[in-house]
């Protein structure tokens, strides 16, 4: 979470510059935004800070040093005081952060001369650095307080003649281009600029003025540094002719789909892996968590294997169980999500194979991967994700056939899926009617078995995320085990009833909350008397799930859009989640 963006160099467009790489790096955090440039007659720091969006274009005087930053808050709202540059008291030095200083509290009581303006964290660090900088130079000062802070952070600090930054945990990615450097949280916000990269490592420590080098931050002992040059396009999502990019997105789909059966050179490797490890662990977080649950259910159906799910954020505390003969899968659109790339840091201690199931070239998870599976899906621009998550459900289920020997069926099933999805598509504006018709319910419960059980979870949080009504998804069997007790007259129900074996359950479970005077909303193949709204989902074997989970987009898009949200951009979410 939260994005940076710096330059140093000849050209006298520095801030111009970080501000256009800040908009490729929105996505890391809206709240607040701010850019700190030295203009070129080297009056000290100028300063821009806003609340909100970044606007489609600023005009910065001529500057040749600057930093910049998007916040997504952790410590103090969300304020111009609070937003990023933060100065040091004489004005000398500029920072931006992004992580979490865990141990803040006890490193502001080192602070008796300073005068703190904002709330955050953050400001600590600039006020100890400026301490160490009055004998030192920002290199050491720099070092001495990053080597004192707890958590995960990266920091970008200027004096006005220099830049250095360091990281733990938060990605950091140097660029060097024919008139400077570059810096920055992704390497897509750099290749407008050049493809000659270095992906600063968890503990090193960077210099640029003229020249960059590079450092270990626990001792400063030198390190080579080598740019590599890297052979990737740039990618600006564009909404074209769409209102939104969700709704593009959701457009695109049947697309990504058939580019996962195009080339099948990923899956095949993965399988082998499968074959040979003795324990498998699927891994990713929200939306990405429940592809993985799926993929559980997936491969007992499928493949009649056991494979072990788990929340990101949870594996640290179970995965004592790690050998290097396991397997570990971990799903991530960004491949920056903490929660996924820590514990897979701990499972590569113990030896275990890690595949990354990823839409992001570069990323951290992509680098740190045995085995590498691109999702190509395009950018995914909209926080509420949409087409990563229907990709990542097709190839856990295109893995779970390939390990029964059925590739072939795989393949057909997620053709067969695109076509279905073609239709909903189609078939939007019905969706739009149930939106419109449940758009003031303060509560929607979503119910499914078996395979359809992830969908429900997948499909709450989508319309939790877009329209901030609160829905809950449920194994439909355990509704009744208390959860009922909140099914009120009018409450919207969403029910999944696909052709299986969890049908004639799930239409009990209908009638149950019929009687307690449920709105009740079928999906699947046949109306059924309990229903009040039906939408109809051809049968696509075991990925009916996937345009299922394209009905529960299409709703979110439209309950967001009825209620005059932003689903590209839904309040305290950001796309990439970097800190704990
Ligand atoms: C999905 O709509 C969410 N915005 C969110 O749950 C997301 O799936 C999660 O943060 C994981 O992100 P990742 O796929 O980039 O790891």
């Amino acid at each position: 979470m939260c994005g940076i963006f710096g330059y140093i160099g000849q050209a006298n467009d520095a801030a111009q510059k970080v501000f256009n790489g800040l908009l490729d790096i929105e996505y890391r955090g809206y709240d607040s935004w701010g850019v700190a440039y030295w203009k070129m007659d080297n009056v000290g720091w100028k300063i821009e800070k806003r609340v909100g969006f970044l606007p489609s274009s600023f005009k910065f005087p001529a500057s040749n040093i600057s930093i910049g930053h998007t916040r997504w808050a952790t410590h103090g709202g969300v304020t111009v005081t609070n937003a990023h540059p933060h100065l040091s008291c004489d004005g000398k030095l500029a920072l931006v952060h992004n992580g979490i200083v865990e141990n803040y509290l006890e490193l502001k009581k080192e602070l008796k001369s300073h005068k703190l303006k904002s709330e955050t964290d953050t400001e600590i660090i600039i006020h100890l650095i400026e301490d160490r900088f009055k004998n030192n130079s920002l290199k050491h000062a720099v070092a001495e307080i990053f080597n004192k802070m707890a958590g995960l952070s990266a920091i970008v600090v200027s004096d006005g003649r220099e830049i250095v930054a360091c990281k733990r945990g938060s990605p950091l990615v140097l660029g060097k281009t024919k008139s400077g450097f570059v810096i920055a949280s992704d390497p897509n916000a750099i290749l407008p600029l050049t493809n000659k990269l270095i992906f600063l490592e968890d503990g090193q420590l960077v210099v640029l003025n003229k020249e960059l080098k590079l450092y270990e931050v626990k001792d400063l002992n030198e390190i080579q540094a080598e740019f590599t040059n890297i052979d990737w396009k740039y990618t600006q999502g564009t909404k074209g002719q769409f209102p939104h990019f969700m709704l593009k997105e959701i457009y695109e789909q049947p697309q990504v789909l058939y580019n996962q059966i195009q080339s099948l050179d990923s899956v095949e490797k993965i399988i082998k892996e499968l074959k040979n490890a003795f324990g498998t662990y699927f891994l990713g977080c929200g939306s990405a968590s429940y592809t993985c649950f799926l993929g559980e259910y997936a491969f007992s159906k499928i493949a009649k294997k056991h494979v072990n799910f788990s929340i990101g954020s949870e594996f640290n505390y179970t995965e004592d169980f790690l050998t290097d003969k396991s397997l570990l899968i971990a799903v991530s659109q960004s491949g920056e999500t903490i929660d996924v790339v820590e514990p897979v840091n701990l499972a590569k201690k113990k030896g275990t194979k890690v595949v990354a199931l990823t839409n992001t070239l570069g990323s951290t998870l992509y680098r740190m991967a045995d085995i590498k599976h691109l999702l190509n899906a395009g950018p995914e621009k909209a926080v509420a994700s949409t087409k990563a998550v229907i990709a990542m459900v097709a190839n856990l289920l295109l893995y779970a056939y390939g390990f029964a020997g059925k590739l072939e069926e795989g393949i057909k099933v997620i053709e067969n899926s695109a076509k279905e999805i073609e239709e909903i598509i189609k078939k939007q504006g019905e969706i739009k009617k149930l939106a419109d018709k449940i758009y003031q319910a303060q509560h929607t419960f979503v119910l499914g078995r078996g395979l359809s059980y992830p969908v429900a979870l997948e499909a709450a949080l989508k319309i939790k995320e877009t329209s901030y009504i609160h829905a809950e998804g449920f194994a439909s069997g355990e509704l009744k085990h208390g959860c009922i007790a909140l099914i009120d007259k009018g409450t919207p129900v969403i029910l999944f009833v696909p052709e299986d074996e969890t049908r004639p359950a799930v239409l009990a479970n209908a009638m149950e909350v019929k009687a307690r005077g449920a709105y009740v909303v079928g999906v699947g193949v046949e109306k059924a008397p309990s229903f009040d709204y039906f939408f109809k989902v051809k049968d696509v074997g075991a990925s009916s799930v996937l345009p299922h989970i394209v009905f529960a987009q299409l709703l979110g898009y439209f309950l967001a859009v009825k209620k005059r949200l932003n689903p590209d951009k839904p309040r305290n979410l950001a796309k990439s989640v970097t800190v704990k």
